[in-house]
């Protein structure tokens, strides 16, 4: 696997799909997962089989079905998790084990009511029984964003050593600064033995709008995976949007970290999960939201008109959407307008062009977007064509 390469861990069939009212059926999981491995994904976080007999059934068809992916069922650090998990996975042609605690002084004392030797302990055990199972084994340190360095670090180091060849980092409630989570990944790498064996992952949630800048500043200081969801979704405020982080990553070459997924499938995937959790993608989305690609004030439209680079930073094509699209409001231009005419077969000289923006502009005032029929209309209306 060349260095620079970042792996793309989609895990919306299982953090994303903890959105309430967003349940996904076995079927439908099976669809997304399709999607998903065409997508280019690396890893396909199917479920959580101890959580329910219908997650089990899921992961384990998830896996049957999954040809070049690894697929990859969670489980805490406990014992019945991962057999649950280990049989959930037996038919998948690359399976992995996704295990782990949480290791902030918050999660210690109070949700597991435990001391951080203790946490080790299970941490240890819980990593060799996956390893009993599969050879791909991803620990995670739950609330990593909120645990001091040096036990992180010691806790790491023990999952190393018990055999686990990811180590996910992730910052569970979003509320690590990307200085600061991207140093968190800088202090491992120099500070845990082991490190050069395996792979460090991001998982960031979205609580402070910052899960995509955390995840970018957590590659950029040497981890090679990122955990991530389609339209971002996720629990309360979502985790990183996949779209997002493979955009970035394209956009930006001299970083020289690349993935696989093909990014001319980004809309059609972004529109089947939103479609299929029954989860409407906010229009002003960065990528795949309705108006991504959409220019409606007059200024914008007249430099996109003349040169589309001057308000487009990424060629809409690249992400699976045709064009661009000029939405005619109050606020365009006489160009937009010019442009659009041209387009359904109207080219005016500029005097009966100003006749037509001033009837336009009383329309557009009147309707919050004019469509092609408006324009129909008032072409015929005005009788500008004879
Ligand atoms: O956010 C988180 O910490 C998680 C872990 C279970 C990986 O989703
Ligand atoms: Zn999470």
């Amino acid at each position: 696997m060349s260095e620079n390469k970042i792996q793309i861990f989609d895990t919306t069939l299982r953090d994303g799909e903890q959105v309430p009212g967003c349940k996904l059926n076995k079927e439908e999981k099976l669809v997304i997962a399709r999607q998903l491995e065409l997508l280019g994904v690396n890893v396909i976080e199917a479920g959580f089989p101890v959580s329910s007999p219908g997650d089990f059934e899921a992961v384990k068809a998830v896996g049957q079905q999954t040809k070049e992916a690894t697929v990859c069922g969670l489980s805490r650090a406990v014992e019945e998790d991962i057999r649950v998990a280990a049989d959930a996975l037996q038919y998948a042609r690359y399976p992995r084990i996704h295990t782990g605690i949480g290791t902030s002084e918050l999660h210690v004392k109070y949700k597991l009511c435990s001391t951080q030797e203790k946490v080790m302990e299970r941490a240890v055990a819980a990593v060799k029984l996956a390893k009993s199972f599969v050879e791909d084994v991803e620990f995670y340190a739950e609330d990593a964003g909120r645990t001091e360095n040096e036990y992180l670090a010691r806790i790491c180091e023990a999952a190393i050593k018990a055999g686990a060849m990811v180590l996910n980092i992730p910052d569970t409630t979003g509320y690590c600064l990307p200085e600061e989570y991207g140093a968190k990944i800088k202090y491992l790498y120099e500070n845990v033995k082991g490190i050069e064996k395996v792979s460090l992952s991001t998982h960031c949630h979205n609580d402070l709008g910052l899960a995509t800048a955390n995840s970018i500043a957590g590659v950029m200081n040497g981890a090679r995976q990122i955990e991530c969801t389609i339209n971002g979704v996720g629990e309360r405020a979502g985790n990183t949007a996949l779209e997002e982080v493979v955009m970035i990553l394209k956009q930006h070459p001299y970083l020289n970290l690349t993935t696989s997924v093909n990014s001319k499938l980004l809309t059609e995937t972004s529109n089947l999960v939103s479609h299929m959790m029954r989860m409407p993608v906010q229009p002003n989305k960065a990528i795949v939201g309705a108006n991504a690609f959409s220019h409606s004030s007059g200024i914008h439209q007249d430099g996109v008109i003349k040169h589309r680079a001057t308000y487009e930073i990424i060629d809409p094509q690249e992400v699976g959407v045709n064009s661009s699209s000029i939405v005619l409001t109050a606020r365009s231009g006489r160009a937009a307008l010019a442009y659009r005419l041209q387009k359904l077969g109207y080219t005016f000289e500029k005097n009966v062009l100003d006749k037509a923006y001033a009837s336009f502009l009383l329309v557009a005032d009147r309707k919050k977007e004019v469509e092609d029929n408006d324009l129909h209309a008032l072409v015929e209306q005005e009788k500008l064509v004879f």
